[in-house]
């Protein structure tokens, strides 16, 4: 979450602001009232992000079931000088860049090219920028990295603040992880028409996303043994507790996460093992629980070919390249912004 919205911590070579559209207080105060207040309860996944939630998604990451990181870190390990030369790109913009381990494939091979390169990082977690820019400086002489600290819209409305100027481009924007997984198809074409009418005609997009596998596959990386995942989802309460003032009981629910072959997405969802009131103070609210209700936090999509190229398609996307891991267990597009 985001931290003082006035405050711009600002190093040489280094600068964050906050972007938040609406305060980001606002913003889930709107997003419960819309998905809690009854069942079948939701909330945008955005929220888990707080900087415990963060250290845990980065913990998610290092655990052996969790395949998306190494095969994505895999591909940009192996390609990253050829996205960098198929882009010809000056400057990276990267939505959703957490710790920006994996970005440090890219940036190196930036560093490679350019002499004064330009990392323009994006998290809803002030924290995690802060740390994350911290290391890039360290082991990028030349590199100037500012970062945008709010969510996508927000840092597509804000780019223009710290990149456009004809020496910045051509850009490389970069959305990987698979986060584009979590939302459903009108809101992710929407978020990509987004992404293409921020772009310039010059400008590409690398695009990583997470494919159709076998179930057993896709359900241990979701529910791992050591329980990082279980933690990640049940620490969202203790958000909600935190900012609403609520009481809720992580006693009180399991973690679950089945893949839903029908929706070809994995759902994340905490359900209540009893019956249970939970009050919330702000928005003023009392919740009756019943055993077995499930309160959906996450969905997390899995594409197959005809949906990639669907989602594509709607947004005005067109295909550049692409590198895939074995038996596309996982893909990188790199794509460029259509004409109409
Ligand atoms: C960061 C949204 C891509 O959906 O796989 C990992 C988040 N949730 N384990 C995903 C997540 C549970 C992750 N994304």
């Amino acid at each position: 979450m985001s931290a003082d919205p006035s405050s711009v911590s600002a190093l040489p070579r280094y600068s964050r602001r906050v972007v938040e559209e609406r305060d980001a207080h606002a913003e889930l105060l709107a997003d419960f009232r819309a998905g809690m207040l009854e069942a079948p309860r939701t909330l945008p996944p955005k929220y888990f992000y707080d900087a415990r939630g963060s250290q845990l998604f980065d913990a998610i990451c290092d655990t052996p079931e969790y395949y998306p990181t190494r095969l994505e870190a895999d591909l940009l390990e192996r390609h990253a000088d050829a996205i960098l030369e198929a882009s010809g790109a000056r400057t990276l913009f990267e939505l959703g860049s957490g710790t920006s381990r994996k970005t440090e494939y890219l940036l190196a091979a930036l560093e490679g090219r350019i002499a004064q390169p330009h990392y323009i990082a994006n998290d809803v977690c002030a924290e995690i920028l802060d740390e994350a820019g911290g290391r890039l400086l360290q082991r990028f002489g030349h590199l100037q990295v500012d970062s945008l600290c709010g969510d996508y819209a927000a840092a597509l409305a804000h780019l223009g603040d710290v990149s456009g100027s004809p020496a910045d481009g051509p850009r490389l924007f970069a959305f990987l992880g698979s986060s584009l997984g979590n939302f459903e198809d009108a809101e992710a074409a929407g978020l990509l028409q987004r992404i293409r009418e921020t772009m310039n005609p010059e400008d590409r997009l690398l695009l990583g996303l997470d494919r159709v596998k076998p179930r057993p596959v896709l359900e241990a990386a979701y529910n791992d043994a050591a329980g990082v995942t279980a933690a990640f989802n049940l620490n969202l309460l203790s958000v909600l507790n935190t900012e609403l003032g609520a009481d809720f009981d992580a006693d009180g629910f399991e973690h679950r996460a089945p893949f839903v072959e029908e929706h070809s997405r994995i759902e994340m969802h905490l359900v209540a093992r009893r019956d249970q009131v939970v009050h919330v103070s702000e928005p003023e609210a009392r919740l009756e629980i019943a055993e077995g209700e499930a309160i959906r936090t996450e969905i997390s999509r899995k594409f197959s070919r005809e949906a990639v190229d669907r989602l594509l398609a709607a947004a005005g996307l067109e295909h550049e390249t692409e590198w895939s891991a074995p038996e596309e267990w996982y893909s990188l597009f790199l794509l460029r912004p259509g004409a109409g």
